[in-house]
């Protein structure tokens, strides 16, 4: 089985966590969109769900498949949010951004009562960080954010590559207006104090890392589907 096929067994399977009548929000990247061809079979069929979307790019696919969207205005506490991740670690903190889409989506998570993770199992990781961590930043001041970054990191005993994400030759600038550093620090031993460091940046929107926020993962492989659930 390929990546494609097994984040569409780890979709598949979210969609039992969907009941009818629920505030659903709803995720960006490719799993997140398997999970969007499904869910809208589903309200094809009569599913009733107000889905919340985390970008600008999952409601695009919303309005064209026929799955109802709401403002996150107009529904601010949702029953679930369903999402994929770039890496989950055994207590399901996860890096996530890898799509851009990373300020909208921490917003929506903590507007969810749960969050369920979808991944195929090549994101399960001892410890997160071999993924780049996606950090957005505002334009203004990019250098003096971007060194202090540098500082946060390395009193963390972190070192490596801040990288400008592109996109077509130009920078890429997420829904939100903003930059993305990719930081390749590569292992991170204590993921929790990073968040800290890095949301006292003030030029530092908002980052990967989501910290306590995942209560369950559904992880694909060869051999099926997997709940994993964290003590939260
Ligand atoms: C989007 O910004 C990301 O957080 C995605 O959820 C993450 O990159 C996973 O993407 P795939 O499902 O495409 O692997």
């Amino acid at each position: 089985m390929d990546a494609r096929e097994l984040k569409s067994m780890a979709a598949a399977a979210a969609l039992a966590y969907v009941e009818d009548g629920m505030r659903l929000g709803i995720g960006t990247g490719s799993t997140a969109e398997a999970f969007v061809h499904l869910l809208a079979e589903k309200v094809a069929d009569g599913l009733r769900i107000e889905g919340v979307p985390t970008s600008e790019r999952t409601a695009r696919l919303c309005v064209e498949l026929g799955v109802p969207l709401r403002s996150l205005d107009e529904l601010p506490e949702l029953d679930l949010v369903i999402d994929g991740a770039d890496e989950v670690d055994p207590d399901l903190n996860l890096i996530k951004g890898g799509g851009g889409a990373l300020l909208r989506e921490k917003i929506v998570a903590a507007a969810a009562a749960r969050m369920l993770v979808i991944v195929d199992e090549s994101k399960l990781v001892d410890t997160l960080g071999a993924f780049p961590l996606p950090i957005e930043v505002n334009p203004f001041g990019l250098v003096a954010t971007r060194h202090s970054v540098e500082q946060k990191a390395a009193h963390l005993g972190l070192t490596g590559d801040l990288v400008l994400r592109q996109s077509n030759s130009e920078t890429f600038t997420t829904d939100g207006g903003h930059y993305i550093l990719d930081a390749s620090f590569g292992r991170i031993p204590d993921a929790e104090a990073l968040s800290n460091a890095l949301n006292a940046i003030p030029g530092v929107v908002e980052h990967g890392l989501f910290i306590h926020m995942a209560s369950m993962a559904i992880a694909a492989g060869p051999t099926g589907a997997r709940m994993l659930r964290a003590n939260i």
